[in-house]
C-alpha cells in the first residue's frame, strides 16, 4: 500500500491542498486503485515555500500546485504502484 500524504498545515492549506486533495481522491476512483493507495492528511513538514508539500511513500515534493497533480501522478505515483505489482 502507497501512502500519499498532502499537508494540511496552514500554509499548505491556502496554498490548495483541499484542491490537491480532491484530485487525487478523483484520480485514485477514476483508476481503481483504492485498494493499493491510501491517502492521508499530515502537517507541517516546514518546506512552506511557493505551494503545497506531498509526501509520496518515503519522498517529499514541495511546491505543488492543483494543476501539477496529474503530472505527478504520472510520473511518480503510478510507477511506484506499478513497481510494487510487479513485485508480486
Ligand atoms: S504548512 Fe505545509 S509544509 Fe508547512
Amino acid at each position: 500500500m502507497l501512502i500519499i500524504q498532502v499537508c494540511v498545515g496552514s500554509s499548505c492549506f491556502l496554498r490548495g491542498s483541499k484542491i490537491i486533495i480532491a484530485e487525487i481522491e478523483k484520480l485514485i476512483a477514476e483508476l481503481q486503485l483504492e485498494d493499493k493507495v491510501l491517502l492521508k492528511g499530515c502537517f507541517c513538514h516546514d518546506k512552506c515555500t511557493g505551494g503545497v508539500t506531498v509526501m509520496v511513500g518515503e519522498k517529499l515534493f514541495t511546491g505543488i500546485a492543483p494543476k501539477d497533480i496529474e503530472e505527478l501522478f504520472g510520473q511518480e505515483i503510478l510507477p511506484i504502484i506499478k513497481g510494487a505489482a510487479e513485485c508480486l
